[in-house]
Order: structure tokens, then C-alpha cells, then sequence
């Protein structure tokens, strides 16, 4: 595991098996060989509306969606608190698509936002909601 990505554990499978796609996905997604193509005129990436950024996001809307379904059915009651703290990562990328960050050129930067702010968020929502959720047996433990 990228030592950047350490502490993410917490014991509840959505949470943990949405952690690793997201390592998986931003170990590949910005390697150079990966390519960008917005299939527009010569098929050039133009430096506008990165499609790997989207991708990214998409995995991560999928990945909280999940995640705040568990929270809502086992009655977490802080989950409103959690998933305003998703909310904020993804607004965040929106904007970054917006403003024209580039996987390619800025991907460095772009992984180390999202791995920052998925172990500071691991601290102060997921281990939280693990400890809360193994207490009250609410989920079965991960085998
Ligand atoms: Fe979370």
C-alpha cells in the first residue's frame, strides 16, 4: 500500500473495499501511458474537462452512494455529518474539473489531494462510523 494511503481500515467491507478501488484507481489512472482522448477532432486531449478526472469522480459518486446506503439503513446517526463530508471531496473535484486541472499535467497534485483527504476523512467519518457500527452490532464483522 502507498504509504500515503495508510490508516485507511476500518473493518467495514463498504468502506474498505471502496478504499482499495480508490488506491487501485489513482495508482493507474495517472500513469503516463493511460491516455486522454476526447474524441473530437483529431482525438487530441484539450486540456479542458479532464476525462480522467470524471472518471475518477464517477468511481468516487458511486463509491459514497454505497457507503451512505449502509450508513442510512443501519440508522447512523451521524451519517448526515459523513455525508457532508463526501459531499465536500466531490464538490471539490467538480471545481477542479472546472478549473481546468489536468490529470496529466497536474496528477501528481490531484493524487495527493484525494489521498490526503481520504485519510484525514478516514479520521474524522469512517473509523467513527466502524466504532460506532461494531459497537452496536449493527454489521456483521468483516471475514
Ligand atoms: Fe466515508
Amino acid at each position: 500500500m502507498a504509504p500515503h494511503m495508510q490508516g485507511l481500515e476500518t473493518g467495514v467491507s463498504a468502506i474498505d473495499a471502496g478504499n482499495d478501488g480508490l488506491r487501485y484507481l489513482l495508482g493507474r489512472v495517472f500513469e503516463p501511458g493511460v491516455e486522454c482522448r476526447r474524441g473530437q477532432g483529431d482525438g487530441q486531449c484539450d486540456r479542458k474537462h479532464c476525462i480522467r478526472l470524471q472518471a475518477i469522480i464517477r468511481y468516487i459518486d458511486r463509491n459514497f452512494a454505497h457507503q451512505e446506503r449502509v450508513m442510512a439503513e443501519a440508522d447512523y446517526p451521524e451519517a448526515g455529518r459523513h455525508c457532508g463530508d463526501h459531499a465536500s471531496l466531490v464538490d471539490k473535484l467538480h471545481i477542479m474539473v472546472r478549473g481546468q486541472v489536468c490529470a496529466d499535467r497536474d496528477g501528481q497534485k490531484v493524487r495527493d489531494f484525494i489521498s490526503h483527504w481520504a485519510v484525514e476523512h478516514a479520521k474524522r467519518c469512517d473509523h467513527p462510523f466502524s466504532k460506532w457500527a461494531v459497537t452496536r452490532r449493527v454489521l456483521a464483522p468483516k471475514r
